[in-house]
């Protein structure tokens, strides 16, 4: 296959790729899904390549699929992370970079707690970055990972105009104001299309929000009704400096997706989406966690294809 290009020589956010770009993207995961996941067939695509994984919060999905996709394209990959590493000797995140540079490396997939670090670090540094999550501000590899989990159910090959978005309405529900997913989930969504609604208490929903094309309701029953799918967030108590709701037992019992409440779920198909990790008995009850409408899981799988995609057209090798 010969790769597109993308109009960008990193990976930043949502906000810097054009539609084009992001179309080329899950083209490019579902040649990935096809030609390696389901076939079994390992790449070479990145053989040559050294990736390095620089992880200074923690991650359970995000670093394991791009190392997996990273090897399973035929590249090394070097972990890097905070704690065991000499960042918690004092050593500036810069020189920490530079450092590595110094082995010869290609890429560095970032997760960090400041918004923008790895704007920051592309500007002065020589590899290709990928953020993996920079504080509140984005995590573009998760809203790929959910496009593509929602054009594998919406894309019509017989209709190759249209993305699959047009007509299809996606709720955010929960944590808006602390969660990088929801930025970077509300740019993806608008630019392939979609009607954007985000749900949650009036203390979780950025003032002024509506400007970025989306529209607000702070009614979880209207919200299940109306939508094609639902995108749940995880409080993110870790960045909440004060109480913004008055518990988590009442937060669930206002806004929590139950199997009772998705009794009232239009005839469309309702998809339930969750970036992860799930706080279960909070944002879902375990049954709706685990019933057919959920696909976390295969939001996962999509995680490894995306990332190979975004790193093989990245590094632009020919596959
Ligand atoms: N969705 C997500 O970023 O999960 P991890 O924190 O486990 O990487």
């Amino acid at each position: 296959m010969n790769l597109p290009k993308l109009s960008v020589r990193h990976l930043l956010g949502i906000r810097e790729l054009s539609r084009d770009d992001i179309l080329s993207i899950l083209h490019v995961a579902k040649h990935m899904r096809e030609s390696y996941l389901e076939s079994g067939n390992k790449g070479e695509t990145l053989q040559g390549k050294t990736i390095v994984n620089l992880f200074v919060e923690d991650s359970t999905r995000t670093r394991n699929s791009f190392h997996l996709a990273a090897t399973r394209l035929g590249a090394s990959v070097l972990n890097v992370t905070g704690e065991g590493s000499s960042l918690s000797k004092g050593e500036t995140l810069l020189d920490t970079v530079r450092t590595i540079e110094a082995m010869d490396v290609d890429a560095i997939v970032l997760r960090h707690p400041a918004a923008c670090a790895p704007h920051f670090l592309a500007d002065r540094c020589a590899s290709a970055f990928l953020n993996a999550g920079d504080g509140r501000h984005e995590h573009p590899t998760q809203a790929l990972l959910d496009a593509f989990t929602l054009y594998e159910r919406w894309y019509d090959a017989t209709d190759p105009e249209k993305s699959g978005f047009e007509g299809k309405r996606v709720t955010i529900v929960g944590d808006i104001a602390h969660g990088r997913v929801a930025g970077s989930n509300i740019h993806i969504l608008r630019k392939l299309g979609a009607e954007v609604m985000v749900c949650g208490p009036p203390t979780l929903i950025p003032r002024g929000i509506e400007e970025l094309g989306v529209g607000v309701t702070y009614n979880i029953d209207e919200a299940i009704r109306s939508s094609d799918a639902l995108t749940m967030l995880r409080m993110q108590l870790e960045r909440q400096k004060q109480a913004l709701v008055p518990s988590l037992a009442e937060y669930s019992r206002l806004y929590g997706v139950t199997h009772h409440r998705l009794a009232q779920a239009n005839d469309r198909g309702l998809i339930i989406m969750h970036p992860g990790p799930v706080n279960r008995g909070v944002e879902l009850d375990s049954e709706t966690a685990d019933s057919e409408e959920s696909v976390k899981l295969r939001q996962v799988a999509n995680g490894v294809v995306v990332r190979m995609a975004v790193l093989a057209m990245l590094l632009q090798s020919d596959i």
